[in-house]
């Protein structure tokens, strides 16, 4: 029986989980900072930061707490090493470390979108590699291979915005507040997607930045000419122009790999509109959907728990000198 203990704090969740043997999840707290950074409009680094450190102590003992085992039991801690903010990074990996040493258990470093794709094994207990996965995040908007539990081929990726930051960007053009993807998401709900956004891909590289300033530049024009801004049919249209390119650089590269296995990760996997349209096109072209639930799709400690398992197995280990990483 491995227990691995999962520690994430790279953006503005300071999240604690206990899994047994990967896949089975015996504890999962998460501290959300959203209603601190709300007011900024976004995540303030040096304030995430300072939050962490505040509660990320009894996240922990929470975690191991409510999964009923003592420290002792832990086979090893996993903590996100990259990417992220730094200083948020620093603040669970520390933490890591010192209850590790003081356990006398590994340190095992995680790559936090490793964490995203093994949210996929938690919610589908017969889920192996390979499959295609598709990871949008606040950061990051790639099309990866899994080709085993810890070897990755990038496919494809965003040439410039994120999947879930054009979201974000889009909700503070529209005074929607942060964070923008559920909101933009709802607005979206009581529009019509009638106007053509941009759609571009090279190949399974895509763009947002386009979509984004498409937006800006319709906001403002509607703003000049004095006529209504429906922020609705705004928001439908800019979602229906991201979901489009997700689907078909996720379709596209399944069909090259000549793989039937799809899964959806990261914070905007819980978009309902992408996840409708992946099921409708995987469906229409004899493919195998798989999706994390709505708790499993942004930042937690569950994902890092698991993806720790899989790499603590690959006899991956940390040394305490272990930096932290900002990029991929
Ligand atoms: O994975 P995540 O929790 O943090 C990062 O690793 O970045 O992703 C957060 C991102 C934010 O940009 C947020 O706006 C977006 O995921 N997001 C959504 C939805 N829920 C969260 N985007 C679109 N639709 C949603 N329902
Ligand atoms: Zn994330």
């Amino acid at each position: 029986m491995t227990y691995i203990l999962g520690i994430e704090s790279s953006c503005d969740e300071t999240a604690a989980s206990v899994t047994l043997d990967g896949r089975k999840v015996l504890s999962d707290v998460v501290y959300s900072q959203a209603d601190i950074h709300k007011k900024y409009g976004g995540v303030v680094p040096e304030i995430a930061s300072r939050n962490h450190i505040l509660c990320v102590t009894q996240v922990i003992e929470e975690a191991i707490g409510k999964a009923g085992i003592q420290k002792e039991d832990l086979s090893a801690v996993a903590a996100t090493v990259r990417p992220g903010l730094i200083g948020a990074l620093l603040v669970g990996l520390s933490a890591a470390k010192g209850f590790a040493y003081a356990i006398g258990k590994p340190l095992v470093p995680v790559n936090h979108l490793h964490g995203h794709i093994a949210a996929n094994y938690i919610a589908n207990p017969d889920l192996k590699p390979p499959f295609i996965c598709l990871v949008a995040s606040g950061g990051h908007s790639h099309v990866v291979e899994v080709t085993d539990y810890n070897e990755f081929t990038v496919l494809g990726a965003t040439m410039d915005d994120a999947a879930g930051e054009a979201f974000d960007k889009v909700a503070r053009v529209l005074g929607l507040g942060y964070p923008g993807g559920p909101l933009v998401s709802k607005c979206a709900e009581d529009g019509k997607a009638s106007i053509p956004f941009p759609r571009p891909v090279q190949g399974l590289d895509f763009s947002f930045s386009g979509v984004k300033t498409a937006v800006i530049n319709h906001v403002h024009r509607l703003e000049q000419k004095g006529e209504p801004i429906i922020k609705e049919d705004i928001a439908a249209s800019f979602q229906a122009a991201i979901v489009d390119v997700l689907t078909s650089v996720t379709i596209e590269a399944a069909k090259q790999k000549g793989m039937k296995k799809i899964a959806l990760a990261g914070g905007v996997a819980a978009n309902k509109c992408l996840r409708t349209s992946l099921m409708e096109a995987t469906g229409e072209n004899g493919m195998e959907m798989y999706m994390p639930p709505l708790s499993l799709c942004t930042d937690n400690g569950a994902m890092i728990s698991c993806a720790g398992y899989y790499a603590y197995q690959s006899g991956m280990r940390a040394p305490l000198s272990q930096n932290a990483i900002a990029s991929l």
